[in-house]
């Protein structure tokens, strides 16, 4: 399947039912380890779910308060992730209840609590059927809400010539890609920019309000190289709205918007959707395949 078809199913992939067999009251913290497209799940929940601490591990070992009273998730998509694999193995030494999300591998085989998503693309493409699992799970979502987020994904798509737009004028400007969001886009950001990473094949840059209020904003403030190509992802906070407004002042920068409506689930869903495509499309522009990460095969081999 084409790397624009994998991002497309998105829109299905969101209606995916499936949750964690687990009874959350029973914990008191969420540890969540992943690693590059699998690993950004953890960010999108944390936004979207405030009730227990939601602790993003996207390394080799998990943070000494993680205990029995830590649910302990992780997320591989081929299951064999070396850093994930190192966190399940902890987690079990210290009595944790462990479940995973994955297509196979050395995870598949040694969680028997998993949820097994369909093989065959790229991680970073099955975000969906990744996330939703956890979304379902500690948002406790109905048919009616996955519709509803499906529904954003399509009608962002239905957008592709504005995004193509942005994408060539990236791609003809050598722009920067720079991504702002906010405390509730934070997975957002970083999705736009690793798939950037990944897709486009391209250094691209994410930071978030109010945060990039104390350092970011100065180099905003001052023009450096490259040209950048600043775009904000703000729920519409009355306190951020204000800030964007100070800083378009103060630095003389005009920031892309992308337009949404919703609440905050299908308005980050619609987001995720739009970078998915504008990386895409800025591959494209480029000539470079958005599917090749043999570099990231590669470096796995190097080092195992
Ligand atoms: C590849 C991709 C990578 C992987 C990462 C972790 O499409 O997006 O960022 O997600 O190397 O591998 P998995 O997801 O298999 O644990």
């Amino acid at each position: 399947m084409d790397m624009q078809r994998q991002i497309l199913e998105l829109k299905e992939q969101v209606l995916s039912r499936e949750s964690l067999p687990v009874d959350i009251s029973r914990y008191d913290s969420i540890v969540v380890a992943g690693m590059g497209g699998s690993g950004v799940t953890s960010l999108i929940l944390s936004d979207l779910y405030q009730e227990k601490p939601v602790f993003s591990v996207m390394g080799y070992d998990l943070p000494k308060f993680v205990d029995k009273k830590s649910l302990f998730i992780a997320v591989s998509y081929s299951g064999n992730t070396e850093e994930t694999l190192s966190c399940f193995e902890q987690a079990l030494e210290r009595g944790c209840d462990a479940v995973a999300i994955t297509s196979g591998g050395k995870l598949a085989e040694r969680c028997s609590d998993r949820i097994m998503v369909p093989a065959g693309i790229q991680p970073r493409s099955a975000l969906g059927y990744m996330v939703m699992p956890l979304i379902n799970t500690f948002l406790g979502l109905t048919d009616a809400d996955r519709k509803r987020i499906s529904d954003a994904i399509a009608g962002m798509f239905r957008r592709e010539n504005e995004i193509r737009t942005h994408a060539r004028r990236i791609v003809e400007r050598k722009m920067l890609p720079v991504f702002i969001g906010d405390t509730s886009s934070r997975g957002v950001v970083t999705r736009w920019r690793t798939q950037i990473n990944e897709n486009s094949k391209l250094i691209a840059y994410s930071c978030f309000l109010p945060e990039a209020n104390h350092n970011d904003t100065v180099w905003m403030a001052n023009r450096s190289w490259p040209e950048k190509d600043i775009t904000v992802l703000s729920g519409g906070e009355p306190r951020i709205e204000k800030r964007i407004r100070a800083m378009e002042k103060l630095t003389g920068l005009t920031f892309n918007r992308i337009s949404h409506s919703g609440g905050v689930l299908e308005r980050n869903f619609a987001w995720i959707a739009y970078g998915d495509m504008l990386s895409y499309h800025i591959a494209v522009e480029r000539g470079v395949d958005p599917e090749d990460v043999s570099v990231l095969t590669r470096l796995k081999n190097e080092i195992a």
